[in-house]
């Protein structure tokens, strides 16, 4: 594996899951692996998880972690070609991206989406100019439309919690002050399609998520129905992809209540975090010992550092 920016750049999801679980065993075998070399961690936007987990990885295999809040430090990129640069962007990021890979062997990146313009965010300026002029591979640690070291974390999690029968698995849509991007629900569709499991995404009219990623996957605008006998349950608010980038519903029906987690089969509650309780979910829930949202949050390390000893291994 050249780059990871999509978990359809793992070759084999459910062996990469397996991969994760023994190295969550004995974390610190590979050591070695990443003796001498340096990973750069770019944030263009805030993290708690994806920050620690990802510089807690590279150094369980031995790699120097180099971090960097470029959002708010470093020089304001220009993307565009030809542009003459006389408005507020100082360096361009075909510069940037040779000179970050003067410094590392790996460079990993986060750039939300902006939900202003919805052409941009699906071109993934960001991370598809980082893999077009860096010489080293790269990491998405959240792009505009994925977040595939999350999704990874998530397939980890529910193996972990496995059922004795074909699963099912529902992404529930619940209410959010603010609009929030679709990266997580992206990937976390793509991974769900690649599992043996009965695969629900549920949310009110109007928050149909991108066509090209559903694909065939089941949408249920009931949420009760949707609920019902479900072994996982997935939550992330997003906003709308239609009406881009907008908030259209806040309704707040749509909250993981005790009541609502009584439908299920004694189901598991999952949210990648950070969360907003009492607005996507009620105390009770994310308090009950059904919730893994702290188990999720620990597998973070385990998918970085499965990405990362694929990409080692592939690097010399
Ligand atoms: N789930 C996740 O990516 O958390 P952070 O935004 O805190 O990194």
């Amino acid at each position: 594996m050249k780059h990871y920016s999509n978990i359809s750049d793992l070759t084999n999801l459910q062996t990469t899951v397996q991969e994760a679980i023994a190295l969550k065993k004995n974390p610190l075998k590979y050591k070695a692996l990443g003796d001498g070399k340096t990973i750069c961690l770019l944030f263009f936007n805030n993290s708690l998880r994806t920050r620690l987990s990802t510089q807690k990885a590279a150094q369980n295999l031995g790699l120097n972690a180099i971090v960097m809040n470029f959002g708010s430090e470093g020089w304001q990129l220009e993307y565009g070609d030809g542009t003459i640069m006389n408005q507020n962007k100082s360096e361009h990021v075909k510069e940037a991206a040779k000179v970050v890979s003067q410094y590392c062997d790996i460079v990993a990146i986060r750039a939300f989406a902006s939900l202003d313009d919805k052409e941009k965010d699906e071109a993934e300026l960001v991370i598809n100019s980082f893999i077009k002029y860096a010489s080293v591979p790269v990491v998405n640690m959240e792009s505009s439309v994925g977040h595939p070291l999350q999704a990874l974390a998530d397939a980890i999690t529910l193996e972990e919690h496995k059922v004795d029968h074909k699963p099912k698995v529902v992404l529930s849509w619940a209410p959010h002050p603010k609009a929030l991007p679709h990266a997580v629900a992206n990937s976390f569709i793509e991974m769900m399609q690649l599992q043996d499991a009965d695969f629900v995404i549920t949310h009110p009219e109007g928050y149909d998520l991108n066509p090209t990623i559903i694909k065939n996957s089941t949408v249920e605008y009931d949420q009760d129905k949707a609920f019902k006998n479900a072994d996982f349950i997935y939550v992330k608010n997003w906003s709308s992809y239609n009406q881009y980038g907008q908030v259209v519903s806040k309704d707040e029906n749509w909250q993981i209540t005790g009541d609502k987690m009584k439908l299920t089969n004694n189901g598991k509650f999952m949210h990648c975090l950070p969360v907003r309780r009492n607005i996507i979910i009620s105390d009770e829930v994310i308090d009950s010992e059904n919730s893994l949202v702290i188990e999720q949050a620990n597998n973070r390390t385990y998918s970085a550092q499965i990405v990362l000893k694929k990409i080692l291994e592939k690097l010399d």
